[in-house]
């Protein structure tokens, strides 16, 4: 399968059978190599309601029919929306005919901030693991660090984690290193960082010091296969 990086948070994942994407936000993340009226998926994981995680699923999803995967919070009211959704929460697992979703704890805020202002609470924010063909993805979510990371690292045999870097808002980039060694993946690629200002990271500095597993700066559109 291919996984690809697309600025921000933004993951996708394709297989044989399935497009996936993680945490879709493509307008107002400037270096997005996508397009949200041309982007195909079939599937729209989020891992949190915040407006740089939900980005563009509305559209993305009433386009493509998708399915949305959320913590159930968010889950609801994007249900609200007209969208086909399927609420999950922190610790709960389950096989869909794409792959197997759980969702995993962080330590951060969730809401969802409409265009006139209003803010939707939307539940606790989680990361998630998703394991397809005996590969594991861990999109980590935005969180600080946490000594769990550890417990997920040895229950997981994790190919491929993305892991914030950008400081402010999630961990920077030296709790991030000390969250690589815990996860304990084969390759770990740092993601929320230099969308804004106040995240701006250097990804390769970061990358080169990453000591379990091998550290990788993907550039935007860049992808791996696993
Ligand atoms: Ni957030
Ligand atoms: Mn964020």
């Amino acid at each position: 399968m291919k996984v690809s990086y697309h600025g921000h948070s933004v993951v996708g994942v394709e297989t044989d059978s399935h497009k996936i994407l993680i945490d879709p936000f493509i307008n107002g993340n400037e270096a997005c190599d996508l397009d949200p009226g041309t982007v195909e998926t079939d599937v729209i994981l989020l891992t949190h309601g915040h407006n740089d995680h939900v980005g563009d699923t509305e559209e993305i999803a009433k386009r493509n029919d998708a399915l949305v995967v959320a913590p159930n919070e968010l889950a609801n009211y994007l249900g609200g929306k007209g969208l086909n959704t399927h609420p999950m929460h922190i610790g709960g697992a389950r096989e869909f005919d794409f792959g197997k979703v759980k969702f995993t704890q962080a330590f951060h805020g969730s809401s969802y901030t409409e265009e006139d202002g209003t803010i939707i609470y939307t539940g606790m924010p989680g990361g998630i693991l998703l394991t397809i063909d005996g590969k594991t993805i861990y999109h980590v979510g935005d969180t600080g660090l946490f000594s769990d990371l550890k417990l997920i690292g040895e229950m997981n045999d994790i190919d491929i984690a993305f892991v914030p870097i950008g400081d402010n808002f999630t961990m920077g980039p030296e709790d991030a290193l000390i969250a690589a060694d815990w996860i304990n993946a084969k390759t770990v690629v740092p993601v929320h960082y230099n969308t804004f200002p106040v995240i701006k990271q250097d990804a390769d500095d970061f990358a080169s010091k990453v000591k379990t597993g091998k550290g990788l700066a993907m550039k935007i559109g860049d992808s791996a296969e696993l």
